[in-house]
């Protein structure tokens, strides 16, 4: 029997930066983020026949490192879930970009847990699963689930994350206009990245400590629907965590020049009346957050800007889901 999950990257609008427990992988901060549509990670899990290694190709190929970190989730998932060990085959298509601050990751692990536990008879409740998604990618426990959702940090290292749609995607569809400025790998991942903001930035306890704030308004926001106020807020708090990460030492500078671009061509569709906010993760992407019916004219303003090299437009989707198959 093989099972086939797929998942959703999901981007955050307000911004988990930083862990509290680097071992169990526990943020430091709540976050809220938006599921997509559209880019989505299929991967097709099974029993070994031979040999006792879980095994990972992505796209077809295998990189170690990544099949490492599979290897790792299944072992969590198999102590979890009380189960005993047979080797897992998995394969991975990914039809966006990889490790390019496009949260592929985040999508993958989420996919990896969901196939795991169908393949095993369903042994684990959905925040469980979002829990050991979460463990080997902060990120990846939002991936579970579809819509608009909050990730609630833990008060301390002894409890779990919590993780919950708070609005559905069908309940305020918007869409996601992706300006790719490069389809390199990004020099510095989130985790090495998260830990030298951590240690070195002087700007992190205030970061931890205003976020509380940010999400109490970005989960207002949605309820009421409120665009404008989504907008002001999610902007801040993505320029705020990249204060952060730019004033780490050393600095860590995710932008290029068709990120900063793109910021004032967002900014300017906006004054021009467009529906359209940004925001950016751990690498030179940006993500234009619009009303639907702005989808166009955000996607034709953002694919002019030089340095751009492709444009990518979704909606909200659903958290992961497999079928035996
Ligand atoms: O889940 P990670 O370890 O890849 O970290 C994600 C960090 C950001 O994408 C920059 C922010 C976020 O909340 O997704």
């Amino acid at each position: 029997m093989q099972v086939l999950a797929s998942a959703h990257p999901n981007i955050a609008l307000v911004k988990y930066w930083g862990k509290q427990d680097a071992v169990r992988n526990l943020p430091a901060v709540s976050s809220v983020s938006i599921t997509l549509d559209r880019l989505t990670v299929r991967t097709r899990v099974g029993f070994a026949e031979h040999g006792d290694k879980d095994r990972l190709s992505i796209n077809g190929h295998v990189d170690p490192k990544s099949e490492q970190r599979a290897a790792q989730c299944f072992d969590a998932y198999r102590v979890s879930a009380d189960a005993p060990f047979r080797a897992l085959v998995a394969e991975s298509d990914i039809n966006f970009p990889v490790a390019a601050g496009l949260a592929s990751s985040a999508a993958g692990f989420a996919a990896l847990v969901t196939a795991a536990d169908v393949l095993h008879g369903g042994r684990l409740s959905r925040l469980e699963l979002a829990r050991l998604a979460g463990q080997a990618s902060g990120s990846a426990a939002r991936s579970m689930y579809g819509g608009f959702v909050y990730l609630a940090a833990p008060e301390n290292k002894n409890h779990p994350i919590n993780v919950n749609t708070v609005l559905s995607a069908d309940a305020w569809p918007l869409s996601v206009v992706i300006a790719v400025t490069t389809h390199e790998q990004k020099a510095v991942g989130s985790t090495e990245g998260m830990e030298q903001s951590r240690l070195t930035s002087p700007f992190y306890d205030t970061w931890v400590a205003n976020q509380a704030h940010d999400v109490d308004d970005a989960l207002a926001a949605i309820q009421s629907h409120d665009f404008e106020r989504l907008a002001t807020i999610s902007e801040h708090n993505c320029l705020k965590m990249h204060a952060v990460m730019l004033s780490s030492q050393p600095g860590l500078v995710y932008w290029n020049g068709a990120t900063v671009e793109a910021i004032h061509r967002v900014r300017g569709l906006r004054r021009l009346g467009h529906a359209v906010f940004f925001t950016i993760d751990a690498g030179p992407q940006i993500k234009a957050v619009c009303d639907p019916d702005d989808t166009n004219a955000v996607a034709d303003a953002l694919a002019d800007v030089p340095g751009v090299v492709e444009v990518m437009c979704c909606g909200l989707g659903p958290g992961a889901t497999a079928t035996q198959c």
